[in-house]
């Protein structure tokens, strides 16, 4: 098992049986010999230095009917909201002000009717702090609007995958949602010279190790800019609410596998895993994931961003707690890198 670690870190790929033999050890010794390993990847790229993204969750309005988000557009107990112009300038403003070099603008996927809506947004932030990095998650959108978004000055775009696996996509959404459009759009966005990401959720309802390792192997030929992966973690109010939760442990394996397959990606230690328990975005470092996204949103829409049950969004998962996620990263030695953390593939 040792040699299938030294493998991937040497060749950047591994053969389905081998990944499938690092998601299933159980043995401790295996697991934390990947993690180091991805932990001295990791700290060959970045050093122990760790980026900062703001989160501004835009609006909880959606389009979308996704089984497993507490967003989708049939949870008629959701408040819907979207922030107005200022609100989000004002978040900037915000995080500018706390050193903050980029802005991530996450929402729930609307019509088009709202593309120059945001085109103008994206302007006006490029404006007023020309040195920030903007980051789009919006969902789907035709080339056009994508080229719009990138020529009014976003720089990135997160969009996950989800799954790479056809039949779980159609578990995991409405038939009206495609899986091949998603692939679609995810090269779209390359097309339009974004840093792209895109990622799964670990642990979702039907997942199977197999998928997992589609995954892997998508990810690998794709070679994103950004990984996004984060644990699935049940909302009441969905179709999938009864699943149990996705773990820590295995997400943070899949960090250390992609760390090892792809060295130069920028890797969240998700909100995901944060609530799950209170060590999780530390786990998700130590397994050689480079960035964490503090919440900049106004705090008073923060609990109606619900993707999932008991979302963290406080603490140091918030951008008042920013002092304290300094503290708990210098107690495992690492330190905030204030640098607005291109991609080094760029
Ligand atoms: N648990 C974990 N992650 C979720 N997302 C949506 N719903 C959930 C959930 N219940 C993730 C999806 C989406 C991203 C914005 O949030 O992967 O792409």
């Amino acid at each position: 098992m040792i040699s299938i670690i030294d493998k991937l870190k040497d060749k950047r790929k591994l053969t389905a049986e081998e990944y499938k033999a690092l998601l299933t050890t159980s043995d401790p010794q295996i697991v934390a010999y990947l993690t180091s390993q991805a932990r001295e990847v990791a700290q060959g790229q970045f050093g122990k230095g760790i980026y900062l993204r703001g989160l501004i969750e835009l609006s909880n309005v959606c389009r979308n009917d996704c089984f497993y988000c507490g967003i989708r557009r049939s949870n008629c107990h959701v408040s819907r909201y979207t922030l107005t112009r200022e609100q989000v300038l004002a978040c900037c403003e915000h995080g500018y002000q706390i050193g903050f070099r980029t802005f991530v603008l996450q929402g729930g996927e609307w019509g088009e009717e709202r593309t120059t809506w945001i085109a103008d947004l994206v302007h006006d932030i490029k404006q007023g702090w020309p040195d920030c990095a903007i980051t789009l998650s919006l969902g789907e959108h035709p080339l056009d609007t994508y080229t719009l978004w990138r020529k009014a000055g976003a720089d990135r775009y997160l969009l996950r995958h989800e799954t790479h696996n056809a039949s779980l996509y159609k578990l995991l959404h409405p038939h009206e949602m495609s899986h091949s459009h998603r692939l679609q759009c995810l090269n779209w966005l390359k097309e339009s010279g974004y840093q792209v990401g895109t990622g799964i959720m670990v642990g979702a309802p039907f997942q199977t190790i197999g998928s997992i390792v589609e995954d892997i192997s998508f990810l690998i030929d794709f070679q994103p800019h950004m990984i996004g992966l984060g644990p699935f973690i049940p909302q009441h109010d969905t179709p999938l609410g009864r699943f149990p939760a996705g773990t820590v442990d295995m997400t943070a394996r899949l960090y250390a596998i992609l760390r090892l397959a792809i060295p130069q990606a920028l890797i969240p230690s998700t909100t995901a895993m944060a609530t799950l328990t209170p060590d999780g975005r530390l786990r998700g470092i130590l397994a050689g994931a480079n960035v964490v996204m503090p919440n900049l949103s106004p705090t008073d829409t923060r609990k109606m961003y619900a993707l999932y049950d008991n979302k963290a969004a406080l603490g140091a998962e918030s951008v008042q707690g920013v002092q304290t996620l300094a503290e708990e990263l210098s107690t495992i030695g690492y330190h905030i890198d204030w640098g607005r953390g291109d991609s080094p593939a760029m």
